[in-house]
């Protein structure tokens, strides 16, 4: 009998070769990687330049990542995996406040702020307000729950995109909840922006004629002891790109209407000219798990 292998015992072969891998899920990613990754060049039947045009992209993909910059985790932002990722691993929390994409420019320490500082000193804009309390799930409010957030400014950058024009912690901010539970602070409202195209990943939009655009945002992580932690966004309802965000992060849980409060006792409260623009949200955090997870663990040896 021939020992040469065809496309699909070429497959079952290579799953073979993982038969005496000892840690049991990593062995079952691998499998899986195989038989999804076989099907799918099945299916598309790349030529040879084809299949080198595909390594190019990625050995581009790694040659533009650095401390500062992560492509890989842009290209799976664009392709949607780590919206995916995001989603599957909600549903374990379901009562939670929904989880969002961390993305790329949460790199530096958020300085550490009193309640109701302004956060984006240096920024023209429409002065705005964000409030709202940490609560369990059942609805008890958590007292010191850390709040770290970071966003763009008008113009739609980073302060880490702007160095000599905002100063890194422009944007950004450390808060912790009061004895209820609350916060509070005070910034501008930001502006959508485009995502870094400079890179392999902005060729594979322009090539597919995607635009780069998120719709304005503002960054959380949420923590508080005995809690899961909470990355998510607000999203500032009525941006563009809304309803098309490059990387499929919106839910519609978290878009929240930026409205004015007319109330001159509310802005003395606050330390604002009245009237303001208001965006308010309260974060449920779901109970840390006790069980271990049913998944089985991928050796660390692997993952480094
Ligand atoms: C962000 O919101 O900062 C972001 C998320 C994914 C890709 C690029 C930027
Ligand atoms: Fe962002």
């Amino acid at each position: 009998m021939s020992k040469d292998l065809g496309p699909e015992s070429l497959t079952e072969a290579v799953i073979d070769s993982f038969k005496d891998t000892a840690d049991p899920r990593l062995k079952a990613i691998l499998e899986s990687l195989t038989r999804n990754l076989h099907n799918f060049v099945r299916q598309v039947s790349p030529s040879i330049s084809e299949w080198e045009a595909a390594i190019n992209f990625l050995t581009a993909t790694g040659r533009k990542c650095d401390d500062v910059r992560q492509e890989f985790i842009l290209l799976s932002d664009v392709l949607g995996v780590s919206m995916l990722v995001e989603t599957i691993n909600d549903q374990e929390t379901p009562d939670a406040t929904d989880s969002t994409v961390l993305g790329p420019f949460h790199m530096v320490e958020s300085p550490e702020r009193h309640l109701g500082d302004n956060i984006s000193s240096e920024s023209d804009g429409d002065v705005c307000v964000v409030r709202g309390r940490v609560l369990s799930v059942t609805g008890l409010p958590i007292p010191n729950a850390r709040i770290d957030v970071w966003q763009a400014n008008t113009t739609g950058f980073y302060d880490v995109q702007q160095p000599g024009i905002q100063s890194v912690g422009n944007g950004r901010g450390l808060f912790r909840t009061d004895e209820n539970g609350a916060f509070h602070f005070r910034s501008v409202v930001p502006s959508f922006y485009p995502i870094p195209t400079d890179g392999p990943v902005g060729g594979l939009l322009k090539a597919s004629g995607r635009h780069p655009y998120r719709p304005a945002h503002i960054h959380f992580i949420v923590t508080a002891a005995g809690f899961k932690e909470l990355t998510t966004h607000i999203f500032i309802g009525g941006s563009e790109y809304i309803d098309s965000d490059a990387v499929f992060a919106v839910k519609e849980s978290l878009i929240k209407s930026f409205t004015p409060n007319e109330d001159p006792a509310a802005a003395a409260e606050f330390g604002v000219d009245s009237p303001f623009i208001e965006g308010v949200i309260d974060i449920l955090l779901h109970p840390e798990s006790q069980s271990p997870s049913s998944r089985f663990q991928v050796s660390e040896e692997v993952v480094r």
